[in-house]
């Protein structure tokens, strides 16, 4: 009996430090390469959705970021991504399209590695849950305009959302704020390097 709980002891401490090795250092050691983007590189093309926000919004855009340029789009997406973090939009929003479901033709291609490989997925933004749509490649698939009515208030544009509104977002006026000028920057972001087609196949419409 005592021979077989030290065989037991034993083999339990190997195939933990062996689970360890393999599921943690040794991915570790093969990525940890891998140049990560930064957020000036990432921001060295300045989407037309961010000419368009200075546009719609000259007085707001102008008091919180100036001119558009590589900068203010650096800044913006900085801001963008803090304001999803710290309100749990991932909570209820993945940013990764699994290949399963036929989450390809809903949302466009199976993420790919390099979509990562950035500091504006640190830490990274995954997600779990699926509360409401992907993100990943959320870019273009709304305008400026519909985003503002959208995190004022979800109903205005999708009548049975349950997503909050977001009224800090939002000056006493209900003009755009810095956090929700910054928030739409970084959605029309989100996927602005895809290629491919996105199909809009949506049950609601
Ligand atoms: C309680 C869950 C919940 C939270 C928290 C939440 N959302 Fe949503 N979101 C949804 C649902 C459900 C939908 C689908 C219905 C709709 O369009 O409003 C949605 C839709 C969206 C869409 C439109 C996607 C598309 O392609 O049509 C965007 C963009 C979005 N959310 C961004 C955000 C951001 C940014 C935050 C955080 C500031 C956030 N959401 C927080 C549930 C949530």
């Amino acid at each position: 009996m005592e021979r077989f709980s030290t065989f037991a002891l034993i083999s339990g401490l190997f195939f933990f430090f062996f689970g360890t090795f393999w599921q943690a250092v040794a991915p570790s050691l093969s990525l940890r390469n891998i140049p990560v983007k930064s957020i000036e590189e990432l921001a060295d093309n300045v989407l037309p959705e961010f000419y368009k926000l200075a546009d719609d919004y000259p007085v707001e855009f102008k008091r919180y970021f100036g001119e558009p340029s590589k900068a203010s789009f650096a800044e913006a997406l900085n801001v963008g991504k803090a304001q999803y973090i710290a309100e749990a939009c991932w909570h209820c929003h993945s940013q990764y399209i699994r290949p399963v479901s036929n989450e390809e033709l809903r949302f466009g291609k199976v993420s790919y590695p390099s979509e990562y490989a950035n500091v504006m997925q640190l830490p990274q933004l995954l997600g779990t849950r699926r509360v409401g749509p992907d993100l990943i490649r959320e870019a273009g698939r709304h305008s400026n305009d519909w985003h503002v009515a959208h995190f004022k208030n979800p109903p205005n544009v999708v009548p049975d959302s349950v997503m909050p509104s977001y009224a800090w977002f939002f000056d006493k006026n209900g003009r755009p704020n810095k956090k929700g000028l910054a928030i739409v920057a970084y959605m029309q972001w989100l996927g602005s390097w895809a290629q491919e087609p996105v199909y809009q196949l949506d049950a609601r419409k």
